[in-house]
């Protein structure tokens, strides 16, 4: 598809923007010119507006008051700033519920989720659909040539609060209609269903419910079907929003602001109707509450710096679905109140957020939000200043890093932050992540746990990656690594075929078809082209079991845990030898490679997987740093990241870090030993390699 041109970049406006979330409507007018004034001296560029004013812009039906609007974006103009206007849908207003009450969604139990928050809507909805085209549109036509409304955000974060799935009748009827235009026949659903089991194959489409209330699982294809069916309807609404604003707003790019640690509909599907895509980053409140796959002393370790890996893994993600494109729309600026506890960044960590934000190559950084507000559900969280009108820490901070900005740009200009491509791809793949949930078979191996981890091995060697999708271009790639792609889709089969990379695959791959049953004859099904292995059974293990793992002459590796794939070899043509390279204590292979082929066959300790990795890069030409490669390193949470000619060193704690700077290169910005929560940036001339040379 076509994306617009327009760059927000210009030598005028350098590639690292500030911005902030602001809500017009909720303070007073006689406030709003005194805040526009205090964001220009902050040094903010663009201020996201509107996306939950839905009712303030449409009264009643029909009837539209944009003059508050007009004259919250005038202010704010006037002063320079830029405006992203977000379209109201993700709250819609109460006379739409009341006189269309399919807009609202119903829960698994058959409930329907009242008026009262916001995201009480069901995607399926042709009420909902028919009142968004019309506020998107008017909205659009209004805005859409505005000079100082730059972007377009599509609702707010679909899926927060856990809404992407809706037990409607409108949604039934809507997945009857998918199944059927899927399928064809009854016949060929059963047949795909795999129905003979327990003697469940369904009368007719009319037939088939919701795969949820059951006295157990439902088949598996059932709910993964249904999964798919609610992705397609969240890129369908969000697509309805972005073909409305290219017709009314043309030349705008348009995004959405994703979450961090969510893969419930299928981002990378979405992303191809996006320019830019946006996130949502909260480090502290995913330490805490959302990374469920993070053990009690790590929540301890990173309660106050956030986890060293996961906003990380986040912005590598987001720059690939956006194109190369990413923004941080909301960035966390002190406490959230979300969280089950909310701890106080420690100080500088908002400042060092945002440098890692711009090392991974945001465009932009945006806080959330500008001021605290004294009343309503997010009453307890924390924005750029107090209730009281003073700048908070999280405002003292940003306006040490628009300081910043401009020194550094000073000091090397902005082509020096072209980002390049990494040379090592991630590959994650949204319909694996559904197969895991619906059948666990181990219950910490869903969600994006198993992916962070290998990313978070590949970041300790210093390793810059990029975060990509199963149909995505693998070629320039010297290391490619699919941690955990239940099911290996033909167009990843296609691109890892006659790669010339090293590509290395996580446990559990390859064992699913796209119907989430068993690859045949047996896992890990279409891998077996380049390494002819079995998958003859598998093992998960509860939290405290492992097993120790050694390398063929006995010497002591690590430990398996949480997951083991028990691999037995096929017999090989001769010359074509797969070679075991370490094995449980029981005998089963722990890691395989057959050429430039390697499989993990178990879940590995967080040192051992980096010491893997190393191989793996290595073999594959890769100059790589012992970064806080060991768990009891002094400093675990320095991590290292090249953009351009810039490489960022940022210390997540808990202790003092050294930095590899080069000896005779002089610091753009900190020093060579970084405290907790500092960040250090210097520069390295000429093409971007994986680690600064001299350092290894
Ligand atoms: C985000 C949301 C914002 C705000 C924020 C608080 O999930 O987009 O509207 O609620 O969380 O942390």
């Amino acid at each position: 598809m076509q994306h617009p041109t327009v760059s927000l970049t210009s030598p005028a406006t350098p590639p690292l923007r500030l911005g902030v979330c602001y809500y017009p409507e909720q303070w007073p007018r006689e406030r709003w010119a005194g805040d526009a004034r205090a964001m220009r001296e902050l040094g903010l560029s663009t201020v996201r507006i509107a996306e939950f004013a839905w009712s303030r812009m449409e009264p009643s039906e029909g009837r539209f008051d944009w003059q508050w609007l007009d004259e919250a974006i005038e202010t704010l103009a006037r002063e320079g700033l830029k405006i992203i206007l977000g379209t109201p849908t993700a709250s819609p207003p109460q006379w739409l519920v009341e006189a269309y009450p399919d807009v609202l969604p119903v829960d698994a139990q058959g409930r329907v989720k009242p008026f009262g928050a916001r995201r009480h809507y069901c995607f399926s909805s042709p009420s909902m659909w028919e009142a968004s085209q019309r506020i998107v549109a008017e909205m659009a036509k209004r805005y859409g040539q505005h000079p100082a409304v730059i972007a377009w955000q599509t609702d707010n974060e679909y899926g927060c609060h856990d809404t992407i799935l809706s037990y409607s009748p409108a949604a039934l009827a809507a997945f009857r209609r998918w199944l059927g235009r899927r399928y064809g026949s009854i016949e060929a659903l059963n047949e795909a269903w795999g129905t003979a089991f327990w003697g469940l194959q369904f009368l007719s489409f009319e037939h088939i419910g919701f795969p949820v209330g059951q006295p157990t699982s439902a088949l598996p294809t059932h709910a993964l079907d249904f999964r798919r069916f609610t992705s397609d309807e969240v890129v369908r609404f969000n697509r309805m929003q972005v073909d409305l604003l290219r017709q009314h707003a043309p030349g705008r790019p348009v995004l959405h602001n994703f979450m961090g640690l969510f893969g419930e509909f299928d981002h990378h599907q979405m992303g191809q109707d996006l320019d830019i895509a946006a996130w949502d980053s909260y480090p502290l409140g995913h330490v805490d509450t959302a990374a469920t796959f993070l053990t009690e002393p790590e929540r301890q370790q990173w309660a106050r710096t956030g986890h060293p890996d996961i906003s990380a893994f986040h912005h590598d993600l987001y720059r690939g679905i956006g194109h190369g494109r990413m923004w941080v729309m909301e960035q966390q600026a002190g406490p959230v109140n979300w969280a089950d506890w909310n701890a106080l960044p420690l100080p500088g960590m908002v400042r060092a957020w945002t440098w890692e934000a711009f090392a991974h190559g945001a465009e932009l950084v945006s806080y959330f939000r500008w001021r605290q507000l004294p009343y309503g559900q997010e009453q307890m969280h924390s924005g750029l200043n107090r209730p009281d009108g003073q700048r908070d820490v999280g405002g003292e901070e940003a306006a040490q890093v628009r300081a910043e900005i401009d020194l550094l740009l000073q000091a090397v200009g902005p082509e020096s932050l072209e980002t390049a491509p990494a040379r090592v791809a991630l590959v994650v793949d949204y319909p694996s992540l559904w197969m895991s949930q619906i059948q666990p078979q181990g219950k910490d191996m869903p969600g994006f746990g198993v992916a962070i981890r290998y990313y978070s091995a590949l970041r300790r060697l210093g390793l810059n990656v990029d975060i990509v999708g199963p149909s995505s271009d693998l070629i320039g790639y010297a290391l490619v690594v699919v941690p955990q792609a239940l099911h290996v889709p033909d167009t990843l089969v296609k691109r890892l075929t006659g790669h010339p990379g090293v590509i290395v695959a996580g446990p559990r791959t390859g064992s699913k078809t796209d119907r989430l049953s068993i690859t045949e004859p047996l896992p890990p099904g279409p891998l077996r082209t380049w390494l002819p292995v079995r998958v003859r059974a598998v093992e998960s293990m509860r939290p405290g079991r492992h097993y120790a793992i050694h390398t063929p002459d006995g010497q002591a590796r690590g430990q398996a845990s949480q997951w083991r794939d028990l691999v037995e070899l096929d017999a090989t043509p001769e010359g074509a030898e797969v070679r075991i390279r370490e094995r449980c204590e029981d005998g089963w292979p722990a890691r395989l490679s057959h050429g430039r082929f390697e499989l993990h066959a178990v879940l590995v300790n967080d040192a051992l997987l980096v010491d893997w990795l190393r191989d793996a890069a290595r073999s594959a030409g890769l100059q790589t740093l012992a970064i806080s490669a060991q768990a009891s390193a002094p400093t675990p949470g320095l991590r290292l990241r090249r953009r351009g000619e810039l490489q960022f060193a940022i210390n997540h704690g808990p202790g003092d870090a050294d930095v590899p700077v080069p000896a005779g290169v002089a610091l753009l910005l900190g020093s060579a030993t970084l405290p907790p929560g500092g960040v250090a940036v210097w520069q390295v001339p000429g093409t971007p390699t994986a680690a600064p040379a001299g350092t290894r």
